[in-house]
């Protein structure tokens, strides 16, 4: 067994034991007279987490989190931790998610709930009723907080090791979506838990704002992923039509995410920026195919009408508002620091990064590969084209930053030979 599967098993086997451990010893509370309650509960809880909603690349939330909080407050730990353990290995296997599945989710949940249970209870006596809402908002606040970190973190580090990614990756990939359903769905659980300890019955009232809320997190997840593969079909077009540009799009999508990260910028901006690099030259659909592949000189009127391909790509993609910031680089890829560049020779302070970026990765790709009118040049003529015009055509900082990834580069490949 290698190092990886040693690890991987490690922690699967530590999180179910503690999960299984934790929910085990909270089944000897069972208390029979509030059977139908739990039946009742878990059977809320298996329908809402049947229809969990994918995050941007492998986590998924579900509104179960909000309907759980509320469950915690009104019954205590050990009421919670059975309800949702139970819930979810009845939906995972209705869902035919797979025995791991099973068994992790459970032991998550009953992980998070204790240790949300744990500080709920640390800030509040149980004697007091839930219609003193002030002295439940601060632990309410703690408990929602310490479930949805503990919870987000198991299941980070259960991707991290499953698709051998970074945990930082990870977490940066999520966390801001985490964070937005946090925000927005625990006040839905603290007014369950308002209305259900005043009258049982106007839960009920909580349930359509849940579900439009649930449909509205779906959809516009989808929509998201929608607009991104049209993005990338009409990049595959462009690189299609012109066999000297084939493939370019990809490369320079390739060269601006690493320079991104190595700028250690956050991931939802790495993601735009690889995304620009893919449709940067989407306008040039709109140029007309000698002029694309003339060997020779440009004339005025033919450079002209080349220059316009930025403006054109932002137009074409102009409708995709979700995704204003990539509009941006692919519109402003050609400008230059000094202020010469076009479409509208801004200056550097109005250049946003991403498409400064581009512009580096771009000229790169341009200079080694080759053209009809001459032979790629080696990566290092390349660099050191790049330094020449750095300050004036490129961002220092960005060329420093793509400098030290083809070092790291070459000292891997030196390394390993
Ligand atoms: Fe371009």
């Amino acid at each position: 067994m290698n190092l990886h599967k040693l690890i991987f098993n490690t922690y699967f086997g530590g999180v179910s034991l503690l999960g299984l451990s934790i929910f085990f010893f909270h089944l000897l509370k069972f208390d029979f007279n509030l059977i139908y309650l739990y039946i009742l509960w878990t059977a809320i809880f298996v329908i809402i987490e049947l229809r969990p909603v994918s995050l941007d690349v492998k986590g998924q939330v579900s509104l179960a989190f909000a309907l759980i909080l509320a469950i915690l407050m009104i019954y205590g730990t050990s009421f919670s931790i059975i309800v949702s353990a139970v819930g979810t290995a009845l939906a995972d296997i209705i869902g035919k998610r797979g025995w791991q599945k099973v068994i992790f989710n459970s032991s998550q949940y009953s992980i998070s709930l204790l240790a949300a249970g744990t500080v709920y209870e640390k800030f509040i006596s149980a004697s007091v009723q839930f219609n003193v809402i002030d002295e439940h908002i601060l632990p309410f606040i703690f408990a929602a907080t310490t479930i949805v970190v503990i919870n987000f973190l198991l299941v980070a580090i259960i991707v991290s090791l499953s698709y051998r990614m970074p945990l930082l990756d990870v977490i940066k990939m999520d966390v801001g979506m985490i964070a937005l359903f946090l925000v927005s769905l625990a006040p839905m659980s603290l007014l369950m838990a308002i209305l259900y300890t005043n009258k049982p019955w106007s839960i009920i009232l909580i349930l359509p704002p849940l579900a439009l809320a649930h449909n509205g997190f779906e959809n516009y997840l989808k929509l998201r992923k929608q607009t991104r593969s049209t993005m990338e079909l009409l990049a595959d077009a462009v690189d299609k039509r012109d066999p000297y540009t084939a493939s370019h799009s990809a490369r320079v999508a390739g060269y601006a995410q690493k320079i991104a990260k190595e700028m250690g910028l956050p991931y939802q901006q790495i993601e735009d920026i690889s995304m620009a690099g893919r449709v940067h030259d989407l306008g040039k659909i709109g140029v007309k195919d000698f002029i694309l592949q003339k060997n020779g000189r440009l004339t005025e009127e033919e450079y002209k009408e080349m220059q316009s391909h930025p403006q054109t790509g932002y137009n074409i993609l102009s409708p995709l508002k979700m995704y204003k910031d990539v509009l941006l680089f692919v519109l402003y890829h050609h400008e230059r620091i000094d202020g010469k560049g076009y479409p509208y020779g801004l200056d550097a302070k109005r250049i946003p990064l991403g498409a400064r970026i581009l512009a580096v990765a771009d000229c790169f790709d341009a200079m080694t590969t080759d053209r009809p009118y001459r032979k790629a040049m080696s990566a290092e003529e390349a660099f050191k084209e790049l330094i020449n015009n750095s300050g004036s055509q490129f961002d220092p900082g960005v060329v420093q930053a793509f400098i030290r990834i083809w070092e790291k580069e070459q000292q891997q490949q030196y390394g390993e030979s």
